[in-house]
């Protein structure tokens, strides 16, 4: 008999690292077949992430352009993703998070009537409009969605508010916990071993930010390194040609502002462990991060992930430039308040979702495997 197939789907740097480990457990266990297949949304940055993991797609759609618009994306990922679920009529298709990729995941399996499981649900803002288009696009994922894998409580309150049922909901933690503590455990590369002073990293690209925002927040890090002389800035910069414009405007010339390209997965971990304050618009972040003791300024007006907020380990400081200047100020020159997020704990996840989500999948599809515990 046939074994029973899953397709994974991802399409952007974040689910590439979020969606690896539950993978590479799928492959660990059970008599099951595991697809990963890629829209390729983002080219250079999802192939360099999966690669970290020792993982490259088994399909890749291979639809992206510079300069497309969010509904170019859709229709493309939409019709090519069809193709790859015709071919390999999976019992249950995964998929993780926020973006287009994951939306036209979530659409494709509600039309062609196959279960869809969502990791990382449950997460919310007040408002569909922020960040865009993300918050329609997970809202719109739990809609179809079979099964949800929230990584904390609060997430799970959240779609046992909006009616889900509750067999339908596991608390997992988060996968990007088990990705980060996977990574942070191999042989580190030595980021800037001349650089004897501290290092603030900073990474912003969300689509809410572009232009004034960033503008902001490029000219906050420029004071902040007139302030401290000991202060290297290191500041990835995402492909996004829209992001780049703007960072290597303001800070392109400061002799301690490292423009880079995006290290690969293997290489950022390190790079985020070396450093003494991360700035930050990202996600996975501001998740990662505190495994490390790391603080995080969130450059956001609004989270969907307040938990980092309440424990300690993250502060939402929006993108204003006085703000973020003096929020950042305080933690560059104040021990004590720097400590105090350091050393809060991580309310993100233990580093077994993936081994969770695992034993639910496989077994929704009659396939026994190891149990673990339900994170609290
Ligand atoms: C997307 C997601 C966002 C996620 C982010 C993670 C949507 C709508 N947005 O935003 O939720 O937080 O990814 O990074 O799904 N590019 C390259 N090479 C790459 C990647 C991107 O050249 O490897 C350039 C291309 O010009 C591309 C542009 O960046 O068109 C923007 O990519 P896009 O997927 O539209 O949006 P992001 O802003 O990356
Ligand atoms: N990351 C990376 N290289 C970088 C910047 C980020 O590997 O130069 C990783 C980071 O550790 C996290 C993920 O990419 O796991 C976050 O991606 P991004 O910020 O693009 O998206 P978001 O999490 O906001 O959706």
């Amino acid at each position: 008999m046939a074994k029973p197939r899953i397709v994974c789907v991802v399409g952007t740097r974040p689910e590439a690292i979020k969606v690896a480990p539950v993978v590479q457990e799928l492959r660990r266990f059970g008599d099951v077949d595991t697809f990963l297949v890629s829209t390729g949304q983002h080219r250079e940055m999802l192939t360099q992430s999966l690669a970290a993991f020792g993982l490259k797609p088994d399909e890749d759609l291979g639809i992206m352009q510079h300069g497309q618009t969010l509904a170019q994306v859709t229709a493309r990922a939409i019709e090519g993703l069809d193709g790859i679920l015709a071919k390999h009529e999976p019992q249950m298709v995964l998929a993780q998070g926020d973006t287009t990729t994951t939306f036209v995941a979530a659409l494709n399996s509600f039309y062609r009537q196959i279960p869809f499981g969502h990791l990382e649900a449950g997460l919310r803002t007040e408002t569909i409009s922020n960040p865009f288009p993300e918050e329609f696009n997970r809202r719109a994922a739990s809609l179809v969605a079979n099964l949800h894998f929230p990584p904390t409580q609060w997430s799970a309150d959240n779609l046992l508010k909006e009616g889900h049922p509750a067999d339908s909901i596991f608390v997992t933690g988060n996968t990007g916990i088990d990705a980060v503590l996977q990574m942070g455990s191999k042989t580190e590369s030595e980021w800037f071993p001349e650089w004897t002073g501290r290092i603030v990293l900073l990474t912003t690209h969300r689509r809410e930010n572009w232009g004034g925002p960033q503008r902001q927040i490029a000219h906050a890090a420029l004071r902040l390194l007139d302030d401290f002389e000991d202060v290297l800035l290191v500041v990835p910069m995402h492909k996004n040609p829209a992001v780049r414009e703007t960072l290597t405007g303001v800070l392109g010339n400061h002799p301690r502002a490292r423009l880079t390209e995006p290290p690969d997965y293997g290489d950022f971990v390190p790079l985020m462990k070396r450093s003494h304050l991360i700035l930050s618009d990202s996600g996975g972040v501001q998740e990662e991060a505190p495994a490390f003791g790391i603080p995080v300024l969130v450059l956001r007006d609004t989270t969907e992930r307040p938990e980092g907020c309440e424990a300690g380990t993250a502060k939402l400081v929006g993108t204003e430039e006085n703000r973020i200047y003096t929020e950042a100020h305080v933690l560059l020159s104040n021990d004590h308040a720097h400590r105090m997020m350091a050393q809060a704990v991580s309310p993100y996840g233990d580093g077994k979702a993936s081994a969770r989500i695992r034993y639910i999948v496989l077994q929704r599809l009659g396939i026994d495997s190891p149990e673990v515990p339900m994170w609290t």
